[in-house]
């Protein structure tokens, strides 16, 4: 009795899709030390074919070889990467109509740079994994085993912010420390640019596009240790108030502390820099969590990939 139900249900599902066409394509965008075609990421799109059946799925690469294409996420430069996937994507069929987009960690950062800059197709929904959307301030630890992560972490922290390090380390290119912001806003190419960060060189293209995101879903991991900030993928960020006039006239330096300004409190947001407040004043960012560490996703992304995706 109970099988037959479910028989049906499945039944009546399936048709239902058939009724409603097929579903909008999906771009998938990986993280720090994945690849486009790891069992990992081939899983998923397996899982994702499960919740909707015959839905299109593009893994982007920055490399067709699955080692070199791990190694891109440590090592290259960001805006040639983005533009590079944006040429893959302008020449695959099946996303000539536009498509929702998932972004995982690093993944979602450059997946809006995407529509930033390109949004040709234009993407419907980005949903992003713990993501880095205002920048780390510290260089995420590696698994001991990884050796290309730890020389990359190595190479970053010694010269975050040196000409080199901002064209080649991927993780440079999203380093933003709080404490330190004339350099950053001087050396860095990729994150000040994609948050409009510097005044005289804002584009407002990309507020334009950011804003014809259908929606936005932001997606934090309540336990997140590797990105610091973890609300970095809220649109967090910090400030650093360090020191403290005493009466008298003289400096007193305190122990620095670091202050989190959440989304909606920024200049970024409440000057709308990138067409985030009006994006979110349409009711187009979603906030959402995971439960646990950095990506550990678990079933966390059914929902979301239920409602936002397909
Ligand atoms: C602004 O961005 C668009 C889209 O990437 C680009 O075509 C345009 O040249 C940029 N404008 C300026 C002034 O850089």
């Amino acid at each position: 009795m109970a099988f037959s139900t479910v028989t049906v249900f499945a039944t009546f599902s399936l048709f239902a899709f058939a009724w409603a066409g097929t579903p909008r394509p999906l771009v998938l965008w990986h993280g720090l030390g994945d690849s486009a075609t790891s069992p990992g990421m081939l899983r998923f799109a397996e899982e994702i074919k499960a919740v909707h059946p015959g839905i299109f799925i593009h893994s982007v690469y920055i490399d067709e070889d699955l080692d070199k294409d791990k190694s891109a996420g440590f090592y290259g430069n960001v805006n040639e990467q983005v533009q590079l996937v944006s040429e893959q994507i302008s020449v695959i069929p099946e996303l000539e109509d536009g498509f929702d987009a998932i972004g995982f960690s690093q993944g979602g950062q450059f997946l809006r740079a995407y529509v930033e800059r390109y949004n040709s197709p234009p993407i419907h929904n980005l949903i992003t994994f713990g993501s880095q959307h205002t920048g780390i301030s510290d260089i995420p630890v590696c698994n001991p085993r990884d050796f290309i992560c730890q020389i990359a972490r190595r190479l970053t922290k010694s010269a975050v912010y040196g000409h080199w390090e901002q064209e080649n380390l991927v993780q440079a290119q999203y380093f933003r420390d709080p404490a330190n912001l004339e350099t950053y806003y001087a050396s860095n190419k990729f994150l000040t640019s994609i948050n409009n960060e510097i005044l005289g060189s804002r584009n407002e293209t990309y507020a334009r596009n950011l804003a014809s995101l259908n929606k936005l879903v932001l997606v934090i991991f309540t336990e997140d240790k590797t990105v610091v900030p973890k609300e970095s993928s809220w649109f967090g960020t910090e400030i650093v108030v360090d020191d403290e006039l005493v009466p008298g006239g003289q400096q007193r330096v305190l122990a620095e502390e670091r202050v989190l300004v959440p989304m909606r409190k920024q200049p970024l947001y409440q000057e709308d820099w990138i067409g985030l407040r009006e994006l979110d004043e349409r009711g187009g960012v979603v906030f959402a969590e995971c439960e646990g560490q950095h990506m550990q996703i678990n079933d966390c992304w059914e929902e979301l990939v239920k409602e936002f995706a397909g």
